[in-house]
């Protein structure tokens, strides 16, 4: 067994920890610079200052940061306490792989093997990088594509901020186009672009059914009527791709299948063990 800690105790943390193969490595610690974190546990493994998690002399330290200059940061800190085994960075895997994407293309490959029928939309949309990967996989499906293509909306701030559920801003994201996502798109022509707020611009779209969906609109209140419109209208088989399901940065999203929930009873839902807490949702 390879004894390791995981550097970073946040969300990236929490993926390392579902994500490292536990037959071969030992877990001992988090460790992390925020000393309101320390005293805590992520599952069963103890959350302390990275000096006390190198005094337990792994063999590994797991850099779980998403960007270059903090998991850099994190190794120079970890040399500096005298630590001199292995690093793994997980920013660095993260460019190599892409459970999310992969999922993405899996789903797609085998709803149309099963000839699951139906269009495809996605709720948050941005610049559209999700959405061109929905396009290339089915060319022969209608894309709808909804966004205010001007970022988060007041209304779901007021209401993210009123709940406590996360630091969103009107009008972040607001950085793209239709314009741009349409030239980004290998089959332009089956998009369908749906600009303004939803649910508003579900309105007259009642009776299209859906085979594949990514909703990533990341607040509470768009996902939760995003389930409210989407989820019915899957057809059977058909599947939602949840982004944020499990997210720190983004905790309304699971607030919101918890609402849903609530008020529908529960959703057939698999969470997957990518690095942003998505889930899949699969229409029975
Ligand atoms: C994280 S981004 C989406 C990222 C995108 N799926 C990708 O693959 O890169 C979230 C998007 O949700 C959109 N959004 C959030 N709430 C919305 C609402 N109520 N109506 C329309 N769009 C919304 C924002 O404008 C933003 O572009």
């Amino acid at each position: 067994m390879e004894r390791i800690v995981i550097l970073g105790a946040g969300q990236f943390g929490l993926a390392a920890l579902s994500l490292i193969n536990q037959e071969h490595l030992d877990v001992l610690a988090f460790g992390d610079n925020e000393s309101r974190l320390w005293g805590g546990h992520i599952g069963p493994i103890p959350v302390m200052s990275i000096e006390n998690a190198l005094s337990l002399a792994p063999d590994l330290a797991l850099v779980s940061v998403a960007d270059e200059t903090r998991s850099e940061s994190l190794a120079a800190q970890a040399r500096s306490l005298g630590f001199g085994g292995r690093f793994l960075r997980m920013h660095e895997l993260r460019r190599y792989f892409d459970v999310r994407s992969a999922v993405l293309l899996r789903l797609g490959e085998s709803l149309k093997k099963r000839g699951i029928p139906g269009a495809l939309g996605e709720l948050g949309v941005y610049k559209g990088d999700t959405a061109r990967k929905m396009n290339a996989l089915f060319p022969d499906r209608p894309l709808y594509l909804f966004d205010t293509f001007a970022g988060f909306d007041p209304r779901d701030v007021e209401k993210e901020n009123a709940r406590g559920f996360s630091r969103a801003r009107t009008g972040d994201f607001s950085d793209t186009s239709p314009e741009a996502v349409l030239s980004r798109l290998p089959f332009p022509n089956q998009a369908v672009v749906c600009r303004g707020y939803f649910p508003e611009t579900a309105e007259g779209l009642s009776d299209v059914r859906f085979a594949l969906v990514s909703l990533d609109a990341d607040l509470f209140a768009p996902i939760l009527a995003g389930l409210e419109f989407f989820y019915p209208r899957l057809n059977p088989g058909g599947a939602i791709l949840l982004h944020d399901f499990d997210s720190r940065r983004f905790p309304g999203a699971g607030k919101a299948v918890e609402a849903y929930e609530k008020a529908h009873g529960p959703l057939p839902l698999v969470p997957l063990c990518d690095l942003h807490g998505s889930a899949v949702i699969v229409h029975p």
